[in-house]
């Protein structure tokens, strides 16, 4: 029996990523934390795996006004952070056009803004064909689907098939939907060259100068604060677009600033048409009024506090540098390893994760299974193994290739 609405039924079940961590925490309190490696969760994490959290960050949230910081905030969130948020998005790489933006609970809160209002009922928006899953879960919410095109071409990102695969969608729909999760891009951490950001943009201007589609280009930039100085350096790009040619950023607290479970980003639009920005607001804030209302005030107001102080500000500018350190110091580990053990991975650049690729989702699967029996913990996504660089320290990283080496020949041998 149901009773759950047509529109419901056959949607959820068990979430790997979540089984797998599970697993993980279950044999902790077996044999203690300290005796496993747990590389399946997405957070950034200490020696005794606690988050590590940004200490400006600490400050501020403590030395707010408690009644002020527990009052609803504007819907579209406070102007002040609003500004803030479009400077944090693009630094000093600001494109020229109409700039807007609209908070959200996280990134995830500005991708379904996104989702919602530049997709009809039944259609689709294309991504990687390795990529976050959370976006189908999403899409699927609104009867929509996600249809995926080849990663990588080599070595490289796929710009052939990625317009190839805008070109085919644009014979079925008007909006054009493309969602690019760069830099450092979940689960594999490669980032699109700005040559390549060229390409797709000469591709998609071509299609939207069809007279009959518009294109609506979503970055989705969560892990952008890990990516490195020039990580912005492309944005400028998105500058005097034809006006049918709408970009958006998916901006989050989470884990730049340390700050995942207070539930805070915007969606940021940038067009070359005020009307197109105008609906844009209007539009976006209906939504958000339609489903969570307003945001958390306390993480705006940490914003704020940032952008009117210059001191907190470069501190915290320095203390997100160096968590971006430790994690380029955590990956330079093990990609160096990997290299000298002959363990094949997807192009990382930077980023929580790193992909293990494997031929079939069955020795994806054993090679999990294998590593469990020693403890290890990884999560198996389609076809590879998902190592989660900002869940384990230098010290449980050391060697670790080697292992997930010896055990994928074991699973490809059965
Ligand atoms: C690729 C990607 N995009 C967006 C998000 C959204 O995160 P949040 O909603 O916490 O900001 C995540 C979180 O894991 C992610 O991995």
């Amino acid at each position: 029996m149901t009773l759950l609405a047509k529109s419901a039924q056959g949607k959820g079940g068990p979430d790997a990523i979540f089984a797998y961590s599970d697993m993980a925490n279950k044999r902790a309190a077996e044999i203690g934390r300290e005796n496993i490696t747990n590389a399946t969760i997405g957070a950034f994490l200490d020696e005794k795996g606690k988050v590590l959290t940004l200490k400006a960050v600490e400050e501020s949230m403590r030395g707010l006004d408690f009644s002020d910081s527990v009052t609803y905030a504007p819907l579209k969130g406070m102007p002040r952070f609003i500004e803030a948020v479009i400077d944090a998005t693009f630094g000093d790489y600001r494109p020229q056009g109409y700039i807007s933006a609209i908070a959200s609970p996280g990134g995830t809160g500005a991708i379904h803004n996104a989702f919602y209002n530049y997709l009809n009922r039944g259609e689709v928006c294309i991504t990687t064909d390795y990529c976050w899953g959370n976006y189908r879960t999403m899409l699927r919410e609104m009867d929509c689907t996600l249809e995926t095109f080849r990663t990588f071409k080599d070595e490289h990102f796929d710009v052939e098939s990625c317009l190839a695969k805008a070109g085919e969608v644009a014979q079925k729909q008007q909006n054009v939907f493309m969602l690019l999760n760069t830099p450092a891009h979940n689960p594999t951490g490669f980032s699109v060259t700005d040559e390549e950001w060229d390409e797709v943009i000469k591709g998609l201007k071509a299609i939207n100068q069809n007279g009959k589609n518009n294109v609506v280009l979503l970055v989705d930039i969560a892990y952008i604060d890990f990516a490195g100085k020039d990580a912005r350096r492309f944005m400028q790009k998105f500058s005097d677009l034809p006006e049918n040619f709408l970009t958006l950023f998916t901006f989050s607290l989470s884990k730049g600033y340390t700050l995942y479970g207070y539930r805070l980003g915007a969606l940021v639009a940038v067009s070359s048409s005020a009307e197109v920005i105008a609906e844009f607001d209007k539009a976006t804030a209906a939504s958000s009024r339609a489903t969570w209302s307003n945001c958390s005030k306390a993480a705006m107001m940490v914003m704020c506090d940032f952008a009117d102080h210059a001191e907190k500000m470069a501190a915290f500018k320095a203390q997100q540098e160096a968590l971006s350190q430790n994690l380029k110091q955590r990956a330079e580990i093990f990609v160096n390893e990997a290299k000298a053990c002959g363990l094949v991975t997807l192009p990382y650049q930077s980023g929580f994760f790193l992909m293990v690729p494997t031929d079939t989702v069955e020795i994806a699967q054993e090679a999990a299974r294998l590593l469990r029996e020693e403890d290890i913990f990884l999560v198996p996504l389609g076809k590879g193994l998902r190592v989660a660089l900002c869940a384990i320290v230098e010290e449980k990283i050391t060697g670790l290739a080697e292992r997930i080496n010896e055990a994928l020949k074991k699973a490809q041998a059965k």
